[in-house]
């Protein structure tokens, strides 16, 4: 077994710089060793030069910032995606800003087109190039992954192949107001953390698996949003919001996921070292290493 991760130090999604460092700080951390002791080959090629992909001009488009940047960074990381997954290895990406998912499941439903998506964020970042009200493209990307965010120049390349019913959410709280007419609109299935305290954690991830993969046999990919932490676990990030997962919760979801033995691709997005001190920059990167451990496997007996 080989996990291949991919280092995306990307922040064009969205305005706050480092969240770029997110992947080298995590790898800084020691991840790689960690993972080998846990018994898996490690294909690392160095993190992402993805800079050099910064086009000269970007004008905003309608609200959008950064399109061609975005678009053209997140194509790149499709094609590495797929090219890891049809090698058989495990794509694990290191954001960087979760606008990179419409790479990342991209790639992956260009190889594993039964795939279904769990996402796992405060967020539901569902919004559509007119539904948007910041113009972040972090804020974009299942939108486009569905297909509902109309023809903008750049993006061509996503085909949209995410259907709604193999998409579900957990730990939401933060959801725009059009996000949330999207959601019933395409019938979503998404567990808020309403949810997580009415039934508890180990329910919710049962009903989430039973809605996408109710025989947990199709592959999964598996996009965390380190914000759906609480921001008292996950402190460095850029868009934290009050009353998440506890340490406990985001850790179960991954542990569970791990034991269907259908996890394909993961990403681990959105760690900002810059934001907050010293010690909550070390609690927030090393709790994104061991979500990343207990998705690959590690177990607390
Ligand atoms: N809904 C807000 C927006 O559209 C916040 C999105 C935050 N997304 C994230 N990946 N942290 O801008
Ligand atoms: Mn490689
Ligand atoms: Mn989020
Ligand atoms: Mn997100």
């Amino acid at each position: 077994k080989t996990v291949a991760i991919i280092g995306c130090p990307f922040s064009g999604g969205q305005p706050k710089e480092g969240v770029d460092e997110g992947p080298l700080k995590m790898i800084e951390y020691g991840l790689i060793p960690q993972l080998q002791e846990m018994g898996w080959g490690v294909e690392f090629d160095g993190h992402y030069r993805l800079t050099d992909l910064r086009p000269a001009k970007d004008p905003n488009i309608g609200k959008l910032k950064k399109p061609l940047y975005v678009s053209r960074v997140t194509h790149n990381v499709a094609k590495t995606v797929e090219s890891h997954l049809r090698r058989r290895q495990l794509a694990l990406t290191l954001g960087g800003d979760h606008s990179l998912a419409m790479g990342t499941v991209s790639g992956t439903l260009a190889v594993y087109p039964n795939a279904c998506l769990i996402w796992i964020d405060a967020h539901a970042d569902i919004n559509t190039p007119e539904s948007t009200d910041s113009g972040n493209l972090h804020g974009c990307p299942v939108s486009f992954l569905l297909g509902i965010a109309g023809k903008v120049p750049g993006f061509e390349w996503i085909k949209p192949i995410l259907k709604p019913e193999k998409l579900v959410y957990i730990g939401l709280r933060d959801v725009d107001p059009p996000e949330k007419i999207l959601l019933k609109k395409h019938g979503i299935k998404a567990f808020s953390m309403h949810d997580v305290d009415k039934y508890g954690i180990g329910k919710v991830v049962e009903m989430a698996l039973d809605a996408v993969n109710p025989d947990r046999s199709l592959p999964i990919h598996l996009s965390f949003d380190v914000d759906a932490l609480d921001p008292s676990v996950a402190p460095s990030t850029g868009t934290p919001v009050r009353g998440g997962l506890t340490f406990r919760e985001g850790h179960y979801i991954c542990e569970a996921v791990h034991e269907t033995g259908s996890l394909v691709a993961l990403d681990l997005m959105e760690v900002n070292p810059s934001l907050a001190d010293e010690a909550s920059v070390f609690q927030t990167v090393t709790v994104g290493c061991s979500l990343v451990r207990c998705c690959l496997g590690e177990t607390l007996l």
